[in-house]
């Protein structure tokens, strides 16, 4: 069985670089650790523990990374499982809770509601018209913590290490 999956569904790469953090901490605690794009996650079975985020888009979840939650719930049920998402565009990040499907099935397999960390809307990244519209405003940016992103998943490979 390979160790730890890190799986993220985006739209303009911003949760994929989030991801590659979060796994970058894990490895460096010695673990064993997949990122895959939520779409091309099957089934979990293979690995014993699993981190999943996705982008933001209307409240929701993206449908990929919801897919993947649902059609794995029983196999999550049965794994530690820390959930994620990003999004908001400014440094309040208390306003942004999961969509209810996401919070009913964080619920059904026991783990913690989703952990929000802040967006990136910016020129250079965003996709589609609307996005590139609102990457002229006001609340464009980018609002990435990164020392809480590596904090977070600091505490994931502390809590891997000591089930070791
Ligand atoms: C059309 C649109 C709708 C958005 N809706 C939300 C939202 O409801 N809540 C939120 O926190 N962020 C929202 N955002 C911000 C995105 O979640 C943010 O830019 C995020 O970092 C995008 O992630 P990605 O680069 O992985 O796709 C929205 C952005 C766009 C362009």
């Amino acid at each position: 069985m390979t160790e730890i999956l890190v799986a993220y569904a985006t739209k303009m790469g911003g949760t994929k670089e989030i991801a590659e953090a979060i796994a970058a901490r894990i490895r460096a605690a010695s673990h064993e650790v997949t990122v895959l794009d939520a779409a091309d996650v099957g089934s979990v079975a293979d690995y014993k523990a699993v981190v999943l985020g996705s982008a933001l888009y209307a409240g929701r979840w993206r449908p990929e990374a919801v897919k993947l939650l649902k059609r794995n719930a029983d196999l999550l049920a049965r794994r530690p499982v820390w959930l994620f998402h990003s999004g908001p565009l400014g440094t309040d990040l208390s306003a942004q809770k999961a969509p209810r499907k996401v919070q009913e099935l964080a619920t059904r397999i026991g783990a913690d509601q989703p952990f929000t960390f802040g967006g990136r809307l910016t020129g250079q990244t965003a996709v589609g018209f609307l996005a590139k519209k609102m990457a002229n405003g006001p609340m464009a940016g980018d609002y990435r913590d990164w020392d809480a992103i590596d904090l977070w998943a600091y505490k994931i490979a502390q809590h891997l290490v000591a089930a070791r």
